[in-house]
């Protein structure tokens, strides 16, 4: 059984009251939708709008329990807690966190809807994933009502180090929710490292690598079982949890396919012809999110006008910005922010035939999507921090003619194994600029080098491996077994 906020499709009701389905955004969902297409397995989270009772309904052979939010908990626990609250902090506090006392009230209380409705619909002894930070308390809410589940948890995002961590008023009851979990996982061996440091900070628990032990309590429900209870280096009784790294990833071979379609390969050609076949097309691809950094890949881009590095006739930036969190006051200032600066650049320097920036305010199909990314010659990820970024893996999987070329924050997730992308800074935006023109003169015998690496290693780290990874060490866990080497042997590095 899978948990997670959003259900992998959004309910979308039209002005004249028709209702249809769509894919839901985000990394999420692109993730897990392929790994339960091929489980039998039951999907519990969100339709996406507010004050609808649906029935458990199929869509694409999945099986999806829907958990409805009032109008009320849209506002508090998702826009609120969640995206104005937990969001920011988990991002390096780009934008300031508010917390509210009601926000906190509202996210307790959905996350026990959640966890109530996954006790009720799992089978003895079920294996039971949650998904990401709207539902850290499940794990634990899960385990009192139903110590017989194996519980695993999965944080897409990034987790802050303790210094950040602590300004959270909840900052202990989040952590307690989290260990309610037998395997947590994490995007990067750093998330896992700043985890055990606020369990061993709040808590004052041991932890031995990625293992950590949590002492049992006379009232604690799983101590009747047997699963996981050892004694600890003092003698008493602790139960064991695994926080360690799973990195996600896509389903590389599905974009390879894609890309190989002649017709996707002709959209390709058309779009970079409707866009006046400009020597290098330069694509982002985003939700329209503060974390990204397109305001920085802008003003990079815009320099280099100014200074006369590229021109409109020969470099043309194709910008898709998928509207997200339209509610959220943070999101429609930074709306307001990137079309302010598109406008601008647009302005000084677009001429009748070539527009410097192509802007899109849309979600598109994957088809369209993998067309784009045969299009781009150059690829730019600038996010100032993200969990993963799945959009770099999927460019890579997609350039199936071994061309084009990754620009990469070290900010983001993916910048541990894509080692062969140009990797930046996105706060330096002179260095930023040295990566852009460096893409653009990029020799087709070095790109080509490059990208050979990068698929490689997307093609092998697929999400199918992701998954098998993550359920195999909650499997054991199952049987009391954790193991302490990582499966998909990403090293301590920096932990
Ligand atoms: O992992 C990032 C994430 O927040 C997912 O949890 C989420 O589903 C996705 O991005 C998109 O965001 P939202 O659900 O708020 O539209």
């Amino acid at each position: 059984m899978i948990v997670s906020n959003r259900l992998p499709v959004d309910r979308a009701v039209s002005d004249d009251g028709e209702a249809s389905w769509r894919p839901s955004p985000g990394g999420l969902v692109a993730a897990l939708e392929p790994v339960m297409r091929t489980q039998d397995g039951v999907w519990v989270g969100w339709a996406g709008v507010a004050d609808e009772h649906l029935e458990p309904f199929e869509i694409d052979g999945i099986d999806l329990i829907p958990v409805p939010l009032s109008e009320q908990e849209v506002e508090n626990y998702y826009e609120g807690f969640s995206n104005d609250t937990l969001w920011p902090l988990y991002h390096d506090v780009i934008a300031p966190p508010k917390f509210r006392r009601e926000w906190w009230d509202a996210y307790v209380a959905v996350n026990q809807r959640f966890a109530d409705e996954a006790a009720r619909a799992s089978a003895h002894g079920a294996a039971v994933w949650v998904h990401d930070y709207q539902l850290q308390l499940v794990p634990k809410m899960l385990r009192e009502a139903r110590p017989d589940l194996v519980i695993g948890f999965f944080n897409h995002i990034p987790f802050p180090p303790y210094g950040i961590y602590s300004q959270l008023p909840w900052r202990r009851q989040i952590i307690e929710g989290l260990l309610g979990a037998d395997v947590i996982g994490f995007q990067r061996l750093a998330d896992a490292g700043n985890f055990a440091r606020a369990v061993r900070r709040l808590k004052g628990y041991d932890t031995r690598g990625p293992i950590i032990e949590v002492p049992i309590g006379v009232d604690d429900p799983t101590s009747g079982s047997h699963r996981h209870v050892t004694r600890s280096r003092q003698g008493g009784l602790v139960r064991t949890v695994l926080a360690m790294q799973f990195p996600i990833s896509i389903d590389a071979h599905m974009y390879e396919e894609m890309a190989s379609r002649p017709e996707i390969q002709e959209r390709a050609r058309q779009i970079r012809q409707d866009l006046g076949n400009p020597k290098t097309i330069m694509l982002g691809v985003d939700r329209l999110d503060y974390t990204k950094g397109i305001g920085h890949r802008l003003e990079a881009f815009g320099e280099l006008l100014a200074d006369g590095s590229i021109s409109v006739d020969d470099v043309t930036l194709v910008q898709v910005a998928s509207p997200s969190r339209e509610r959220v006051e943070t999101y429609r200032q930074l709306r307001d922010e990137i079309e302010l600066t598109v406008g601008r650049i647009n302005g000084d320097y677009s001429s009748i035939s070539h527009t410097a920036i192509s802007y899109l305010h849309h979600g598109y199909p994957r088809e369209e999507m993998v067309a784009l990314y045969l299009a781009a010659d150059v690829m730019l990820v600038t996010a100032l921090r993200d969990g993963m970024n799945l959009v770099a893996k999927e460019y890579v999987a997609s350039r199936v003619d071994d061309d084009g070329v990754l620009i990469l924050s070290e900010f983001a997730g993916a910048s541990d194994e894509l080692r062969q992308a140009l990797l930046i800074n996105p706060h330096d935006i002179e260095g930023l600029k040295d990566a852009m023109l460096r893409a653009i003169s990029m020799p087709k015998r070095e790109r080509s080098r490059r990208m050979r690496a990068l698929r490689k290693r997307v093609l092998t780290n697929d999400v199918a491996r992701w998954s098998a990874a993550f359920l195999d060490a909650l499997t054991r866990s199952a049987h009391g077994d954790h193991p302490l080497q990582h499966p998909l042997g990403h090293e301590s590095r920096e932990r």
